[in-house]
């Protein structure tokens, strides 16, 4: 009898958003006998709150390597990554490494497994700000110019990585893994009654998030998102995650009694992702400078402010919910939430392809290309 030949494939987790990507990925390897599946997480996100509540909820199993890095200065972390995972991959051998989204965890072990001559696939590849000012779009070029696969989200992609001369024999158009988990947990979603002990309604209040580096980490930006959260608490009750770089900052710049200050704020930790995305889902109106949030609220027809000059994921505002506001111009900003809680759900599209397939549609095209490799 002939053995199946079975692909060793590692994929990535290091921050947060990684998270809800690779869980649908791993999902579908492991129900194939032609894969074996490994998880190394990085920990570049470290924290219950940042990490282990994802890995519980998504039901993604502990990670075969964990390397413990952390945070830091963006040399440290991703020269550390690079250190950790290159053992890895030495031990392991896999014939693929397979790297999602734009994080330091994603560029260092793509530079890793290049060099190593490993076969790199890039989820989320070509989505394109712009704005080299950003780490995440230095992450997302290098990352594309050297991957031997790129799975694509939307159409925009298409066109950034033609116009980077990558060849169209390596581009697949996929979908989107993060819309596989939203349609996955949907309807635990639903049934999630964290909102009711919150005393919000459906349609009664507006989520924030906020942790860009650009709006965050300086006194200046951040003393004028918290008059944006002043005047969103002005017209409904407003629920604030806070993101842990959100919170350093505004300790240090002694911000903090000025947010509690605010009536009609409720300020919560960094939510697990079936309590953040059932906020999302209720919500009259998002406002955030996230990546993935834009691609939730459009999935989930949710009307969404993004606090940004540039979005990699144009199609979220050309068919989606979400508007872009520059300059965190505070009246610019209040007239534009007035506008869209006016708005109605019926005027949006979905993008093509997400359709919680995009996971199963990686795996077919990935081992396809590995069995004509060997
Ligand atoms: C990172 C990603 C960003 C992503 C975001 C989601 C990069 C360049 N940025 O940004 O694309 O949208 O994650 O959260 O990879 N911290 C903790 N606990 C943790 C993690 C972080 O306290 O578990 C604190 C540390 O003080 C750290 C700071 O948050 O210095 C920032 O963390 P870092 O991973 O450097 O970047 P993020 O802002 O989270």
């Amino acid at each position: 009898m002939q053995s199946i030949k079975k692909y060793k494939i590692i994929s990535v987790v290091g921050a947060r958003p990684n998270f809800m990507k690779v869980a649908p990925l791993h999902r579908v390897f492991k129900d194939r006998a032609d894969v074996e599946s490994l998880i190394v997480h990085t920990g570049q996100h470290y924290d219950e709150k940042m990490s282990d509540v994802f890995f519980n909820q998504l039901g993604l199993p502990k990670p075969d390597y964990f390397l413990g890095i952390g945070s830091g200065s963006h040399a440290e972390a991703t020269a550390n990554i690079m250190i950790a995972f290159e053992k890895v991959v030495l031990k392991e051998k896999p014939d693929m490494v397979l790297v999602v989204g734009d994080v330091n965890s994603t560029l260092a072990c793509a530079l890793v497994a290049s060099k190593l001559h490993i076969k790199l696939v890039h989820v989320e590849a070509g989505l394109r700000s712009g704005d080299r000012m950003m780490p995440e779009e230095i992450n997302r070029v290098i990352t594309d110019s050297i991957a031997d696969l790129l799975f694509v989200t939307e159409d925009s992609g298409l066109r950034h990585l033609k116009r980077e001369g990558v060849d169209d024999s390596k581009v697949f158009f996929s979908g989107n893994v993060m819309i596989d988990s939203v349609v996955t947990y949907l309807s635990q979603i639903k049934e999630v009654t964290y909102r009711d002990s919150l005393g919000l309604k459906e349609g009664e209040y507006i989520l924030t998030t906020f942790h860009r580096p650009s709006n965050v980490d300086n006194e200046s930006s951040l003393t004028k998102l918290i008059q944006i959260l002043r005047d969103c608490a002005n017209r409904k009750r407003v629920v604030f995650a806070m993101h842990p770089r959100t919170k350093n900052n505004l300790l240090k710049f002694g911000l903090m009694n000025q947010l509690e200050e605010i009536k009609d704020l409720i300020v919560l930790p960094p939510l697990g992702y079936l309590e953040f995305l059932s906020l999302v889902k209720y919500a009259a109106l998002v406002v955030t400078d996230s990546g993935g949030i834009q691609e939730e609220t459009t999935f989930l027809k949710v009307p969404c402010i993004t606090l940004r000059s540039t979005t990699e994921r144009p199609v979220t505002t050309e068919i989606g919910t979400n508007t872009l506001i520059k300059d965190l111009d505070a009246a610019n900003v209040s007239a534009i939430v007035d506008k869209k809680l006016a708005t109605s759900k019926e005027q949006f599209s979905i993008p093509p392809l997400w359709d919680g397939k995009a996971a199963e549609r990686i795996a077919s095209s990935l081992i396809g290309f590995l069995s004509t490799k060997n």
